[in-house]
């Protein structure tokens, strides 16, 4: 009986190390490694990943660059189909997709709204509920946008250091 309780509490205790293990994933996104979606969507703020948003945002986006958060942003027509499918295939609801962070984000979207910006949602907003307007200036930066002030591995799609 006592051996039984023993190898029940070993069980469980493997079983907790396994989701803390597991939960590491919480972390990490799939980076863009595409060299084209780097150069074109890494000039006026780190390249996002695209697992943060679903492909739904990225078609609506990838439409409208002309008028991007107020930048002109647009491509040549081949270079934006190219970056679409790029960031597409990497989508939060792509095939294969809804993994750690991404799959974090996405519970997170209205499935009859179509997002633009991940820093409004609000498993974002939440794990910022801290950093304010003096934060942001004590790394150099104006925008929550900026990533990497923060964030050394942000490029390589960790996020487990602030
Ligand atoms: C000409 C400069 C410029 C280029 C090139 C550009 N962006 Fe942006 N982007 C901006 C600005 C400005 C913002 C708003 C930043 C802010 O609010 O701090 C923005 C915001 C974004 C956001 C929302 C960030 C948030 O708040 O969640 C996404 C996503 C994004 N861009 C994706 C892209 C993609 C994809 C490309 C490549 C097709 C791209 N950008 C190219 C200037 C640019
Ligand atoms: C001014 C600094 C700053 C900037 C800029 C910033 N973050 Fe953060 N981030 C933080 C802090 C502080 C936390 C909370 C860390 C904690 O609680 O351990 C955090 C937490 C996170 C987490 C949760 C990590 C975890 O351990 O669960 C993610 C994901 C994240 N940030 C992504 C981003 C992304 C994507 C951007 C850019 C769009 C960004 N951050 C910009 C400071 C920043």
């Amino acid at each position: 009986m006592t051996h039984r309780l023993f190898l029940t509490l070993a069980a469980i205790g493997l079983g907790l190390g396994w989701t803390a293990t597991a939960r590491a994933g919480d972390d990490f996104i799939a980076p863009v490694s595409d060299p084209l979606t780097l150069r074109e969507c890494g000039e006026c703020h780190m390249a996002f990943a695209p697992g943060f948003l679903p492909a739904r945002s990225w078609r609506a986006m990838m439409a409208g660059l002309a008028n991007h958060f107020g930048q002109d942003a647009s491509l040549a027509q081949g270079d934006r189909a190219a970056i679409t499918a790029t960031l597409e295939a990497g989508a939060a609801d792509a095939p294969g997709g809804r993994r750690g962070l991404a799959a974090e984000f996405l519970s997170w979207v209205d499935p009859a709204g179509t997002p633009l910006r991940l820093t409004l949602n609000p498993a974002f907003l939440h794990e910022h509920r801290r950093v304010t307007p003096e934060r942001l200036s004590a790394r150099g930066v104006r925008s929550i946008t900026a990533c990497p002030a923060c964030h050394r591995n942000a490029e390589r799609g960790w996020f487990d250091d602030d």
